[in-house]
């Protein structure tokens, strides 16, 4: 046996839930060998001037495998995960089939297992997501799923929630919902609002969102289930889940980086590039989604990566998917726009929604002598502009396109392996 060819990253500031300092990071074998100064190795990857910081976390990945692979595989939504900083990813269920039951989940697993990113997967609350019938959690809690959700459409009955709650709470696993009332949404494609109504579009009251996340805090206090609430978009919602928090529930919430940069003013010129689920809001909704997260009450930065072919994205605003691509451009947008220090911006991009999905044995853990090298290292200070023609992603559908935006991503290294270097995927 060769021995294991050893890594350094070098010259960067360490950045971890511990802390910060200088030091370059010595890799063997799939771990960190040794922090401190003036460190060498058969290879180096250079640090300076960079952020050297666990691997983020995506909480909220649509892989579009099985079923939409022209829009996205597991493995080009890796790859954008790698680019992006992201060690792991959770895939979310609604693909054709469902992940809603043992066999995709192995089958996704399956094809993550060579992926550039760690892929695991969420699992459906309900089968094929249709909110009749409890999914089986149980078998694919024993594969390892930990979040389960329907997410692209939130759990409707309630009666059904609360014994999907029972169920998991006993499982030990975390439900995630996408909270939108169907009903009260019904038909509409964007905010109701000001410029719904100016476009003559139709709208989905802020309500609708609202509605469901009292709902599931109601029923976290009755079942004491934990509920994890996943793109909260409006400032009633931000408040409800910082008072739900504040009372000690077992509650957690993510915001998308569409939530916290943009408004519904951008669909003004009917671009369904800008149509997404839940919608974009008012600005007085963006700012409470930042002070959510600049507060904690909002302690995830999730992408809902969300790719969609050229084709579909092309028919006009109310007949098109909605959906934005996001792995390649959160960081960015998370430095960029938010009053956050750079340890806030990787607490809600790592180690917090490592420990959301229960894989904080691996992932988001402190860079440290003895840990696996699951790493990204960051240029805090370059600019650069999106361009969706670029990303590795199958599909195009930035809503950022030809936006500068500052920070990026120098490398990557997955269990200890280089995956992206200068900002060039390796696999
Ligand atoms: O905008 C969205 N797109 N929201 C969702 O909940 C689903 C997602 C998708 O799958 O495209
Ligand atoms: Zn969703």
């Amino acid at each position: 046996m060769t021995e294991a060819a050893t890594l350094v990253i070098k010259g960067g500031r360490v950045v971890d839930a511990s802390g910060e300092r200088d030091a370059d990071v010595v890799v063997v074998d799939g771990r960190i060998a040794a922090v401190g100064a003036d460190l060498s190795a058969d290879r180096t990857l250079d640090a300076s001037g960079c952020i050297v910081a666990p691997g983020l976390v995506d909480l909220h990945s649509h892989l579009r495998e099985p079923g939409k692979e022209e829009a996205e595989t597991v493995e080009t939504g890796a790859r954008g995960a790698a680019l992006g900083g992201y060690t792991a990813i959770i895939a979310m269920p609604n693909t054709t089939p469902a992940i809603d039951s043992a066999a995709v989940v192995r089958q996704v697993l399956e094809l993550g297992r060579t992926a550039p990113c760690d892929v695991f997967t969420s699992g459906a609350i309900t089968v094929d997501r249709a909110g009749e019938q409890l999914a089986p959690m149980a078998e694919m809690a024993a594969l390892g799923v930990k979040i389960f959700t329907d997410d692209g459409a939130g759990v409707q009955d309630n009666r059904l929630m609360r014994r999907a709650m029972e169920y998991a709470s006993g499982l030990g696993v975390t439900l995630a919902q996408h909270c939108e009332d169907d009903a009260l949404c019904g038909g509409g494609h964007m905010h109701e609002g000001e410029w719904s109504a100016r476009l003559g579009i139709a709208g989905q009251p802020a309500e609708a969102e609202e509605l469901m996340v009292m709902r599931d805090i109601a029923l976290a206090r009755l079942t004491g289930c934990r509920i994890h609430f996943q793109h909260l978009s409006t400032a009633r919602s931000v408040a409800m889940v910082r008072e739900a928090i504040t009372a000690g529930l077992p509650v957690t919430a993510e915001a998308t980086p569409h939530h916290f940069t943009l408004t519904h003013a951008e669909c003004a010129g009917y671009d369904p590039v800008f149509k997404v689920n839940p919608p974009l809001r008012t600005e007085a909704d963006v700012a409470a989604v930042k002070a959510g997260l600049l507060d904690g009450s909002i302690a995830t930065i999730a992408t809902d990566h969300a790719p969609h072919t050229t084709e579909s994205k092309e028919l006009p605003f109310d007949q098109a998917p909605p959906g934005m691509l996001g792995l390649e451009t959160a960081l960015a947008l998370a430095i960029t726009e938010l009053d956050l220090s750079i340890t806030q911006v990787l607490a809600a991009l790592s180690w917090v929604p490592a420990r959301v999905a229960g894989i904080d044995d691996v992932h988001g853990r402190p860079v440290a002598e003895g840990e696996p090298a699951n790493l990204c290292v960051i240029d805090p200070e370059v600019t650069w502009v999106v361009d969706g023609a670029q990303m590795a992603s199958r599909s195009t559908n930035t809503p950022y396109q030809g936006r500068e935006v500052r920070g990026r991503v120098r490398h990557t290294v997955l269990h200890g392996e280089a995956v992206v270097v200068a900002g060039e995927p390796q696999r």
